[in-house]
């Protein structure tokens, strides 16, 4: 093989075997996919919205409410995405006044749903791509 085939198969090489890695979205929430700023944020925006129903500290303060913290979250958080969480929440919440919050705000309530469950945060905040965001399962917190 002449040189400029070597090396025109080693750049080919490189360019498949680094594209994905700079693409690829993390497929899993253990990795670290959003912030603790934004958890933080998302707290005050569930106090404002969301608290009046979930509770305080994300248990319902009535039976007809669904608790968003320890066994509900279990069953209805883990295994599934963060997108279906998100789209949800986006197109159902607060009952009522549906999608009367921006994107970016729905999706750090969902956060701090997140966090306070113990999902770990890391360091690049979560944008609120719906397509982005179905490719990460909610995958049990370490303990
Ligand atoms: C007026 C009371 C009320 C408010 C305010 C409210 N919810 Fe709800 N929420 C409900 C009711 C009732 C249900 C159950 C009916 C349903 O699932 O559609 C529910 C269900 C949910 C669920 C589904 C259960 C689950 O664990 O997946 C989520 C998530 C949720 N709410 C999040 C939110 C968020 C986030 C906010 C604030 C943006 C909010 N809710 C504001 C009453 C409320």
């Amino acid at each position: 093989m002449n040189r400029c085939v070597t090396a025109a198969c080693f750049v080919l090489l490189c360019g498949i075997g680094m594209a994905p890695a700079q693409e690829a979205a993390p497929k899993s929430s253990s990795a670290g996919v959003f912030t603790e700023e934004q958890a933080k944020r998302g707290g005050l925006a569930d106090n404002a919205n969301c608290a009046g129903c979930h509770g305080d500290k994300l248990l319902s303060i009535a039976p007809q409410f669904p608790s968003l913290a320890g066994r509900a979250f279990r069953t209805a958080w883990i295994g599934k995405t963060i997108g279906e969480k998100f789209d949800f929440v986006r197109n159902s919440m607060p009952p009522k006044a549906e999608r009367s919050l921006g994107d970016q705000v729905y999706l750090n309530i969902v956060i701090y749903i997140l966090r306070f469950n113990k999902i770990p945060a890391g360091d690049r905040p979560l944008t609120p791509d719906l397509e982005l965001l179905k490719q990460i399962q909610i995958a049990t917190p370490p303990r």
